[in-house]
């Protein structure tokens, strides 16, 4: 039974001699705790005050209550509180009413201790169930509260350090990713700087932020399980590039599920491709199945996507994206608020000055072997033509020099039959040597022309050759009169049947289209 207000006062926390021995605060006895706030809940004044300067006195910084309402109020608007230390019996709202309406709300990273003067162990486990940690029967020596404190702090040190460790692992990963592909490193740190950001303007816990975070940074994780040839393409994606690139958040999030006990950060690995209005991937999730968190990390996805340059694409300025994000949030596909924030937030900060230097030599030696390993056809020493897809990407004058530009395929027609005659390596062998004379030939011819401004290149595409030239007509008959030659020698010598095919486009079309078109035709 609840001893009665009187009683109470009589069971109160017996100050006895400690008060004297407290002179000396003890700053560093509880380490962890003393680095966030304490609430303490009671009504009875001089109870509460007793125990504040206790707690005082070892080095804690604490917060009052004189009821459960106030204390409830105090913990919604102050983060830094990390232990609750309640009475059961208050006017209004008591402790364990607290308790319950602390858990409702999902408060997390709050320990609660029960001091009462109720000994009952129904009560007790009432009050554990409703989510206390630990529960003191007053009266109780300050020593035994001291030392219930100084395990909690250990239990919290642990907490900490087990946080601090699956964040580690967490930025790990997210390195692991980025030495297969830096730009991802780079887009990552982007999209989580720019979502706390927004969270922020969105006045959300601390908490939450702390989840976005841990998601943001390895919300394109399964992106480690995406072929080389795809995920490092510099050109654009095709229809199974796309498919297979879309794979990404399932494998990212089957990589982290039931791994981390935060099943929001799985969340976001998972949905960031999703859109409101149905037409995202993996699962095609609409409206209110797409959590707050998601819907913020969708937005700042886009806009890093949008203002970042990539091999295949140029930058958009800050505005443009702006805009394609509203029209976005127009057809319902992502949240208008968030985009309102984002607008915000990018206000005073350039995004694109977050850069992820790659930390080391090698890597540098890595990544242009990459790019080597990727636009140079193997075995021989020409480029391929997704070489020529980049850099017209990158070097718009390449295509807009003149009006039109020209790509002439060399194409080999009786490749089979040379294979049988001469054997594949000498075969192989002729073609190069083919391209190579061709090339001698059309280096020479450059450079007689040097004072025309214009570009040649020849690449190659398998056992084919394509040409590219800016040039106007007439340097393209003199290119078409020396590969034709050359095609006539080794028909005399090897008996190679050669086909040659010009074709001039505009100059408005990419060069990718022109290549489907040339080999199309
Ligand atoms: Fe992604
Ligand atoms: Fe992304």
């Amino acid at each position: 039974m609840e001893p009665s207000k009187r009683e109470r006062h009589i069971n109160r926390i017996e100050p006895t001699q400690f008060i004297e021995d407290m002179s000396e605060p003890v700053h560093t006895d509880l380490p962890t705790l003393s680095q966030y706030h304490i609430l303490i809940a009671e009504d009875e004044p001089f109870e509460r005050s007793l125990l504040e300067t206790y707690l005082v006195n070892w080095g804690l910084t604490v917060k009052t209550a004189s009821d459960g309402r106030e204390a409830y109020q105090k913990l919604m608007h102050d983060e830094g509180i990390r232990l609750l230390i309640t009475d059961l019996n208050m006017p209004g709202m008591d402790g364990i009413e607290l308790l319950q309406n602390i858990q409702q709300t999902g408060r997390a990273k709050l320990y609660s201790v029960v001091l009462s003067g109720i000994s009952d162990r129904a009560t007790l486990i009432q009050a554990l169930s409703a989510g206390a940690n630990d529960y003191l029967i007053k009266p109780c020596h300050p020593e035994q509260i001291f030392s219930r404190l100084a395990i909690l702090d250990k239990v919290i040190a642990l907490e900490n350090s087990y946080q601090k460790q699956l964040d580690d692992l967490f930025e790990i990963m997210g390195q692991m990713l980025g030495s297969r592909d830096a730009y991802t490193l780079e887009h990552s740190r982007r999209v989580t700087v720019l979502s706390d950001r927004i969270a922020q303007l969105m006045d959300l816990p601390t908490e939450e932020r702390h989840v976005l975070q841990v998601g943001c940074s390895i919300h394109d994780i399964g992106k480690i399980a995406i072929p080389d040839d795809i995920l490092l393409k510099p050109g654009k994606f095709n229809e199974f590039d796309r498919r297979i690139m879309n794979l990404h958040p399932s494998l990212g999030a089957n990589l982290i599920a039931n791994r981390y006990q935060d099943d929001r950060v799985t969340e976001l690995v998972l949905q960031h491709h999703e859109r409101l209005d149905g037409s995202g991937y993996p699962l095609g999730l609409k409206d209110d199945e797409i959590g707050i968190l998601t819907r913020i990390v969708m937005v700042a996805d886009i806009f890093e996507a949008l203002v970042a340059a990539r091999p295949y694409k140029l930058p958009l300025p800050q505005e443009t994206a702006i805009k394609i994000l509203r029209s976005e949030a127009a057809m319902g596909k992502i949240d208008g608020n968030i985009v309102d924030k984002l607008e915000k937030a990018v206000e005073k900060l350039d995004i694109l000055s977050i850069r992820c230097p790659l930390h080391y030599q090698d890597l540098h030696i890595i990544e242009s072997f990459r790019q080597i390993a990727y636009f140079r056809e193997p075995f021989c020493n020409f480029y391929n033509y997704r070489y020529l897809i980049t850099l017209a990407n990158k070097q718009k004058k390449l295509t807009v020099l003149r009006n039109s530009y020209h790509l002439i395929l060399l194409d080999f027609k009786n490749l089979s039959s040379m294979n049988k005659r001469l054997g594949y390596i000498q075969t192989d062998t002729l073609i190069d040597q083919f391209g190579e004379t061709v090339l001698g030939e059309i280096s020479n011819f450059k450079n007689s022309i040097y004072e025309i401004e214009g570009e040649i290149l020849i690449l190659r595409k398998g056992a084919d050759y394509i040409l590219f030239s800016n040039h106007d007509t007439s340097i393209l008959s003199h290119l078409s009169e020396i590969i034709k030659q050359n095609m006539q020698t080794m028909h005399t010598l090897w008996g190679a049947d050669m086909s040659i095919k010009t074709m001039t486009f505009d100059s408005s079309l990419p060069v990718e289209n022109a290549i489907n078109q040339l080999i199309a035709s």
